[in-house]
């Protein structure tokens, strides 16, 4: 299935033209989405927009702060690098924070730096000013840590304050010497640099994947922080892994006065130092090994995505100092997204979880930027008519570093004669039932996605649906992914999330059916391999034995599940993992949940009983009425019950605190906390935030310019407490 892909910022508004309330909405969309993104590229080393993508999105973000200062929010990306780190390794607090850099896109951005750099060293047009040059390797970073020439503790950046120990397998990189010998060492010396994945390495690593039936990476950079995190090191030994180094973090002594001395000698103590790696002098010097590096991108052996200039002397470095999450001292020159043009083949439709239809291109195979790219994601019906793109064209692909690519546009004087505009199927194609396009009751604005009214009787949405049901986020069922799912389905053992816990009475219809589409899946192979089939199948046989016990013992151990987790699982549109968690704080019992649901349908007290909950808003309501309204939906869901118990959500245990299971509203400008620091503070102590004021609020914190929520509270004669007096009775005043 085609990811989902954000909005496109061209079909934005300019940010001149932004009131203030529109600006502050969109900052915190942007904050939302790209911490979102962070995540998936940090965390989970799955990126879904590409990186030009994201570049948009922060560079809209800070525009909108620049023209609103004011309105700059406390989680804005501009204060953080990367996301938070993951809790499968140990956490590792950095001596130095590890920054990231700022980006050029252009020439003139290039230029605009040198020139900032010069104002505000006060140098005139005469005055040298040297730099370094290097390619901006495409891999993660890392901290090694030194002490007394030897390495101690490696980490991954993390969220550039706090990363994670993978020192071990760190230690398994012929790149990272173990020992650092020679009078010039410093006892504690921290080394930063790239960790990266050759081409030559990565194609090898997917074959053995696709010979072990494993999934494949989509890039190197991916494969490198796959490789990089594995809690075995020895399949980070297996997995060959390069190092180079572009910086250092703590020293007790100076490396050098300017950072290309500081580079060579790290370069002497056995750290691998790009070979493109040069001091300049002049703009010019810097376009010249851009372009260089340009030419000869897909020759290097592995990937990047630009090159870095550095000012060269530390002194001046040091008095240019950072802004937010960058150095003023170093640019990101970035390369422009690779190009290609193809033929396109084919427009599949694909159906999603909800429905969605989603166009997706089969293009005639070609190369972009190294990778063999046969497919494209369309967006959706507009974007096709939009861009006019028609079956049998020429269209020009653009990959950027990541997973999905993009057709950019159609070389519409290669047309073929006849070619027709494409009709996008007003019919599922996979159910056939209706697909509409639903219309916004209040903006009556027609939906962007068109989506199958089949709901359950459609295949594609029941077999995305479970799949999604056993997710990792949702009831995490181990052994029940992607071909085994599909397996159970196609064979009817499987229609509705129920079936999978009533999979033991049927135990060895599975086993045969799991055994025979192994086998397949294993001659398959084989043949493509060219090895003894039999061999193969039975060692396929042999693992499907334990396989089949393993996942009766899976689907035994979710039972009981959590009430956040059920909530999630259901797929109910609009409900992510936050909403879900939000619904099982406010409501404790899925009982409770469900019958609140179903009311809002109809009765004014459920609907504000769910508005009041601050960050559910009309649209989670409707999608919450309209899924507990669904007889098939409801049906579903009784016979999950019968096999599943829910737990009681149980808020964290709370040392005394006044406020804990007070619901509490804040309004007006607070001046010691921002309003998300405010209501993290309230949570922890056990409060529910609501965003309106109702009969049913304990407290309105009112700030400075409080509006309507106090006059209301007023009328319903709930207390009041200034920021002061609320902080008095948390217990935090004056800290
Ligand atoms: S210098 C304080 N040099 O790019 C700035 N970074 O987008 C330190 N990167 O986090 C970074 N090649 O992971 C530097 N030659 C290079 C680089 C490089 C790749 C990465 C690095 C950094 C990210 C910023």
């Amino acid at each position: 299935m085609a990811k989902k892909t954000r909005k496109s910022t061209a079909d934005t508004m300019p940010v001149a033209d932004l009131t203030p309330e529109e600006a502050a909405g969109e900052l915190a969309r942007l904050a939302e989405e790209i911490a979102a993104h962070d995540a998936r590229y940090y965390r989970e080393d799955a990126p879904t927009v590409s990186d030009a993508e994201y570049d948009a999105l922060r560079l809209r973000n800070r525009e909108i702060e620049a023209r609103f200062p004011l309105l700059r929010r406390a989680d804005s990306p501009e204060g953080r690098v990367g996301a938070a780190p993951s809790a499968r390794f140990e956490k590792v607090r950095h001596a130095r924070p590890m920054l990231s850099l700022d980006n050029a896109f252009s020439r003139e951005e290039v230029e605009e730096f040198f020139v900032r750099v010069r104002r505000f060293l006060k140098l005139g047009e005469a005055d040298e000013l040297a730099f370094t040059a290097e390619p901006k390797i495409d891999g993660l970073s890392a901290n090694l840590r030194y002490e007394k020439g030897r390495f101690v503790l490696g980490a991954t950046r993390g969220d550039g304050e706090e990363g994670e120990n993978v020192t071990a397998n760190l230690r398994t990189l012929g790149d990272i010497p173990e020992r650092l010998s020679g009078r010039s060492v410093p006892d504690i010396l921290e080394v930063r640099g790239e960790v990266y994945m050759s081409h030559a390495d990565f194609e090898a690593l997917n074959e053995r994947q696709q010979a072990e039936g494993k999934q494949l990476f989509a890039n190197p950079r991916n494969a490198a922080a796959g490789s990089l995190r594995q809690l075995d090191p020895a399949i980070t030994a297996a997995r060959p892994l390069r190092f180079f180094v572009h910086g250092w973090g703590e020293t007790s002594a100076p490396l050098g006065a300017t950072q290309s001395a500081a580079m060579r000698a790290l370069e002497r103590m056995g750290f691998p130092l790009n070979e493109h790696f040069r001091v300049g002098a002049r703009t010019d010097d810097a376009f010249a090994l851009y372009d260089m590096l340009e030419r000869r991108r897909s020759e290097l052996g592995y990937d990047i995505d630009g090159a870095v200039y550095k000012i060269d002397r530390l002194d001046l470095q040091a008095r240019l100092g950072f802004v937010a999450r960058a150095p003023r001292w170093a640019i990101a020159h970035k390369f422009a997204a690779e190009q290609a043009m193809t033929r396109l083949d084919d427009i599949e439709i694909q159906v999603g979880r909800t429905g969605a239809l989603t166009p997706v291109a089969r293009l005639a195979p070609v190369t972009v930027g190294g990778v063999v790219v046969s497919n494209a994601t369309l967006h959706n019906e507009d974007e096709i008519a939009r861009k006019d793109v028609r079956i049998g064209d020429m269209v020009v692909v653009q990959r950027a570093g990541d997973v999905i690519p993009q057709i950019v546009r159609v070389v519409t004087e290669e047309r073929p004669k006849g070619a027709k505009p494409f009709e996008f199927p007003k019919v599922c194609p996979v159910c056939g039932s209706h697909a509409v396009r639903e219309v916004n009751e209040k903006t009556g604005k027609e939906d962007v996605v068109r989506r199958c009214t089949g709901g359950l009787v459609c295949a594609a949405q029941a077999l995305e649906r479970l799949k999604h049901f056993v997710s990792r986020d949702a009831f995490d069922i181990e052994g029940l992914g992607g071909t085994t799912i599909e397996t159970l389905y196609e064979e009817g053992l499987v229609r509705r999330p129920a079936d999978i816990f009533c999979l033991h009475r049927d135990a060895a219809r599975v086993d045969a059916v799991l055994a025979r589409r192994r086998k397949e899946l294993a001659a398959e192979r084989a043949r493509a391999e060219g090895k003894a089939e039999d061999e193969k199948k039975k060692g396929a046989a042999r693992k499907s034995d334990k396989l089949v016990a393993n996942l009766m013992a899976a689907i035994e151990a979710r039972r009981t599940v959590s009430l956040p987790r059920f909530i999630y699982a259901l797929g109910i549109r609009h409900i992510g993992e936050t909403t879900a968690r939000l619904l099982a704080a406010s409501f404790e019992s899925f009982t409770e949940v469900q019958r609140v649901a179903r009311a809002a349908a109809s009765e004014e007290g459920a609907r504000e009983e769910l508005l009041a909950i601050d960050g559910i808003g009309e649209t989670v309501l409707e999608a919450l009425a309209d899924f507990f309204g669904e007889a098939h939906n409801r049906e579903a869901l009784a016979a999950i019950l019968d096999e599943v118990r829910v737990e009681r959500y149980t808020r964290p245990a709370r040392i005394e605190s006044p406020v804990a299971g007070k619901t509490v509203v804040f309004t007006g400008t607070l001046e010691r906390l921002t309003r998300n620091e405010a209501k993290a503070r309230a949570e922890a102590l056990g409060a529910k935030v609501a965003g309106s004021v109702s009969a049913k609020t304990d407290y309105v914190v009112a700030g400075a310019e409080a509006g309507s929520k106090l006059a209301k509270a007023r009328e319903l004669g709930v207390s009041v407490l200034t920021e002061e007096e609320w902080l008095a009775l948390v217990g935090e005043a004056g800290n």
